[in-house]
């Protein structure tokens, strides 16, 4: 979710307005994932390196994310969301709003309809440090070690491989998002700022993406012989 910063500067308003007007995308989003049939939707809300933003900034973020998982809480338990949070190890992470995440995933626990995860204090490469030291504990011998029985120390080892990631605001960067899964994600980089982004964009991101033809470093099965990747 990218571009909330540049949206608030082109009105002249300060980054925070950015961040609350995604909200109302977020919303949007989710509705139209739901909608069209997504059965895991995952959502990039602050990673391990947005810390480092300015103070006053961070608090906002962690102010706006408990409001927003507290008011929309009965929302997405109604539309039968499955709701969980990816990260949140650091410290910094208030009390309360841990509690809020961990309200909301046992509120939503056995619901089916889709599984929302909200990255949130999450990095990619610190998931895959932490599955490695899950791994050597769990005293697994080097040989047995393949992709899948690695795979399976990564938090939420019931999460597909990722399809699909739409960046928006026009960037073009991995930021440490859920590396591993990613490996063979198909990638839309939508100009449009995530302030705007609604649930049209999204429905044209799908489109884009089922017209794709997915290869995974095989060849196509009408184009044997062809040059593939
Ligand atoms: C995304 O918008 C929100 C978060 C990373 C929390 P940005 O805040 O990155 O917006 P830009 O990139 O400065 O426009
Ligand atoms: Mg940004």
């Amino acid at each position: 979710m990218d571009g909330n910063g540049r949206w608030a500067a082109s009105r002249d308003l300060p980054r925070t307005s950015g961040h609350r007007a995604a909200e109302a995308t977020v919303i949007d989003v989710i509705e139209a994932a739901r909608s069209a049939g997504v059965r895991w939707l995952s959502l990039y809300a602050f990673s391990t390196e947005n810390w480092r933003r300015p103070d006053d900034e961070v608090d906002y973020l962690l102010r706006l994310v408990r409001r927003v998982v507290r008011k929309h809480a009965p929302l997405l338990h109604a539309r039968g969301i499955r709701c969980r949070f990816l990260g949140g190890a650091d410290a910094r992470i208030p009390a309360a709003l841990a509690r809020d995440f961990a309200d909301l995933t046992t509120l939503t626990s056995r619901n089916r309809g889709m599984t929302l995860t909200v990255a949130f204090d999450h990095g990619g490469r610190r998931d895959i440090v932490e599955a490695a030291r899950s791994l050597i504990r769990s005293g697994a011998a080097p040989e047995a070690v393949d992709e899948e029985s690695f795979a399976a120390h990564l938090p939420f080892p019931d999460t597909p491989d990722v399809d699909l990631v739409i960046r928006t605001s026009g960037e073009q960067r991995i930021s440490n998002f859920m590396l591993w899964q990613v490996a063979y994600a198909e990638w839309v980089f939508p100009s449009v700022l995530w302030p705007d982004f609604r649930a049209t964009h999204f429905l044209e991101c799908l489109t884009t993406y089922q017209r794709r033809q997915r290869r995974f470093g095989g060849v196509a099965a009408d184009t044997k012989g062809e040059p593939g990747s």
